[in-house]
């Protein structure tokens, strides 16, 4: 007798559902975003720069998929509001987010001889604000339409600076450690108030050459600096990530084949977490 295997087969489909992804127009957004849009849903691709944010939905649509260029600053909740108009106008609904917009701020960085009283207080601010503030408030602003139709996902970007002390990395680290636990807070909440089918979990990349990070990792000729010879020394795998290995996990976070996973924030770092450099 032969039993179908098609319930044995979990569902990573995106098809009709429409993603907002904010830092859309970074080195991992990007890449991100054109992956959602394969996986078949409508991307919606939020950054500061206009240009950058058409630039990226036109790649994706002249592709064969379906995007919608939404610039914004995620501070900004007018801004926010404004997307979450134009997204509901063009598709209807809004069923996933991508808090991708982040990074750090080089004056929340310890200078290599300065000690931890010169950290500048108004850049601490602004690293905070970027990275925290800046997936609350679009959360806040995207999740009532999620919260209506009782179905939503929504993942957070984290990172290898919440797991021990990075040097130097002093408000940047702080602010991925306050995304983490507010991913868990908003995982339990949600649930709580309104049911199984709104899911909140975070991505913890390790580390990934991007434009934020790429002057502390790469020297000009591309050699690696002192850190990054460092950071590659701790790393088992010993290279950086490349962003499509974000993908896998993203997809699975975002479709209905992670459906009883929420609160939980996937590592993806080449073995750094688990490696005491021994
Ligand atoms: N690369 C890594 O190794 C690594 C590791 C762990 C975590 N991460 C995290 O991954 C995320 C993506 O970073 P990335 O490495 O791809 O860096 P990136 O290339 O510098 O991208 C940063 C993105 O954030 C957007 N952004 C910055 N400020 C914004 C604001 N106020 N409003 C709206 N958008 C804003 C930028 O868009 P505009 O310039 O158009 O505004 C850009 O799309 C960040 O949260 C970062 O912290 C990166």
């Amino acid at each position: 007798m032969t039993t179908s295997l098609d319930s044995y087969r979990p569902d990573f489909s995106l098809t009709n559902r429409t993603c907002i992804i904010t830092g859309g127009t970074g080195v991992l957004g990007t890449v991100m975003a054109r992956s959602v849009a394969a996986a078949g849903a409508n991307v919606v691709i939020v950054g500061r720069r206009a240009e950058a944010c058409a630039s990226v939905a036109n790649s994706i649509e002249a592709a064969g998929g379906s995007a919608l260029a939404a610039p914004a600053d995620v501070l900004i909740r007018e801004q926010l509001e404004e997307v979450r108009e134009r997204t509901l106008e063009r598709f209807g609904a809004i069923d996933a987010l991508v808090n991708g917009a982040g990074g750090n701020v080089p004056a929340a960085t310890l200078g290599p001889d300065d000690t931890f009283t010169a950290l500048d207080a108004d850049a601490m601010r602004d690293v905070m604000d970027l990275n925290f503030q800046g997936t609350f408030l679009p959360t806040q602003i995207f999740v009532p339409p999620m919260i209506e139709r009782g179905t939503g996902s929504i993942v957070n970007i984290s990172s290898m600076a919440t797991v021990g002390a990075v040097t130097r990395v002093a408000g940047y680290s702080a602010a991925k450690a306050a995304t983490e636990n507010f991913t868990r807070w908003l995982a339990a909440t949600l649930a709580l108030q309104h049911g199984d089918g709104l899911r909140v979990n975070a991505l913890a990349p390790g580390f990934f050459v991007a434009e934020q990070n790429r002057r502390l990792l790469l020297n000009e000729d591309g050699s690696l600096t002192e850190r990054g010879t460092a950071i590659i020394a701790n790393t088992p795998m010993r290279r950086f990530g490349t962003p499509d290995e974000l993908l896998g996990a993203l997809i699975w976070l975002l479709s209905d084949a992670s459906r009883f996973v929420t609160g939980s924030v996937v590592t993806i770092d080449g073995g750094f977490a688990s490696f005491t450099g021994v």
